[in-house]
């Protein structure tokens, strides 16, 4: 076939930053240990519950749950996201509800209705790389928010002034595992409220917390003028792609039509098994399990670190989430690092894909939600080793 035959629109060449796509690529080596990666452990997943509640669906409700349904997605299901947030603070209606096929799609709905040639769109420094892809197709420019290890500085969003949106993961941020305090998230809201900066909030990893639950959604202090997005993916498994977008009614009208243009609904299947589960009252319970399990893998990566790191990287210890963000020393680039540490069984993802504009090159994110705590220690372990050799090499250079 001859690709000359199509002419492609101007965003596919926007698509996806391809040191990403090429550097996944790189990571399927078996025996790899997977520091890279941000998939939930496929260990935690609640296949039983899952088998159960599909089969009491397919014979209770075959016709259905088989069936297209409405763009919102199923009242009950709205219902429960509705009732689930008001605990935690922010109080919603389930009109105001839209289940969303994953939180990514949530993304993409938002970036469709707010962005086009010519906007800004603001961003933390650094951001989830997938949030980057979900903007770009739609041309408008990603600016950094000036940002600290408690998230965005309050008295620099003046900076961001005529953005459409200013996108927040105010818990276990994806990449850095940091959260934004209570005092903090009063502020932003503040000020962007006083400056008519739209907020979107994304928040898949809130329910992952080890200690103690974060504080309430920045939606709370600003609700006419934020946007918050949920996902199962993380409390229950992302293979069922089911997410939810929170906005004031105006944004959800929109919302709905540009869903309804995309996809019309959500499966209308993995909402009936998701509602069934969440009856069951099962959640709470396994999301102890999911804790547990996670709080594992952190304390696994940060004795490992502490072990073999402590002389040549800084680091936060995460208090939720799946992330550990880590500093390398200013001469490592962790991106051009990356093929030699595949080499000696180790990946990572290199801090750089998570920035809009000014990358951080000697920055990691490590996962310690997928490899077990022998492997997680091995890997720290074998990324000191190759770090430290390089260091040595590099300044053998210089002399
Ligand atoms: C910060 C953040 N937002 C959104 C998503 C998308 O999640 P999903 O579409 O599975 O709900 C992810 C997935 O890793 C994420 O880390």
């Amino acid at each position: 076939m001859n690709a000359k035959v199509f002419r492609f629109a101007h965003r596919t060449r926007l698509l996806a930053p391809s040191m990403i796509l090429e550097l996944m690529k790189l990571m399927g080596q078996p025996g790899l240990v997977s520091l890279g990666g941000g998939l939930p452990s496929a260990d935690g997943f609640p296949s039983e519950a899952v088998r159960e509640a599909s089969h009491r669906v397919l014979t209770q409700h075959p016709r259905e749950a088989l069936q297209y349904t409405t763009t919102e997605g199923l009242l009950a299901l709205r219902e429960w996201v509705a009732a689930r947030l008001s605990q935690r603070g922010l109080a919603v209606q389930a009109s105001q509800v839209l289940i969303t096929s994953g939180s990514q799609q949530g993304l993409d709905l938002v970036a469709k209705m707010l962005l086009e040639n010519g906007t800004q769109v603001a961003v933390e420094a650094p951001t989830y790389l997938g949030a980057l892809q979900a903007f770009a197709p739609y041309e408008a420019d990603a600016i950094e928010a000036a940002c600290d290890d408690a998230g965005p500085l309050p008295e620099r969003l003046a900076e961001l002034a005529g953005a459409r949106a200013l996108y927040l993961l105010p818990n276990f941020q994806n990449p850095t595992g940091r959260c934004i305090p209570h005092a903090r998230r009063v502020q932003i809201a503040a000020q962007a409220r006083s400056m008519g900066l739209p907020l979107l909030e994304d928040d898949p990893y809130g329910d992952l917390w080890f200690d103690q639950p974060p504080a309430a959604p920045v939606a709370a202090h600003w609700p006419e003028g934020t946007i918050y997005l949920g996902s199962f993916s993380k409390v229950l498994a992302p293979g069922l792609r089911l997410g939810y977008a929170v906005s004031p009614l105006p944004v959800h009208d929109l919302l709905v039509q540009a869903k309804q243009a995309a996809d019309m609904h959500s499966s209308t299947l993995a909402q009936y098994i998701v509602l069934d589960l969440l009856r069951t009252g099962m959640l709470d319970g396994h999301l102890d399990d999911v804790r547990i399990r996670y709080r594992i893998g952190r304390d696994a990566m940060a004795q490992a670190l502490h072990t073999h790191m402590r002389d040549l990287a800084t680091w936060q210890i995460p208090d939720g989430g799946m992330f550990f963000w880590m500093t390398l020393p200013p001469q490592i680039d962790s991106a051009s690092l990356l093929p030699l540490a595949i080499k000696h069984g180790v990946s990572y993802l290199p801090g750089a894909a998570f920035f809009a504009r000014n990358p951080m090159r000697n920055a990691v994110r490590l996962s310690f939600a997928t490899e077990s705590p022998a492997r997680i220690a091995q890997g720290v372990a074998a990324l000191a080793k190759l770090v430290r050799h390089t260091l040595t090499a590099q300044s053998g250079q210089a002399q």
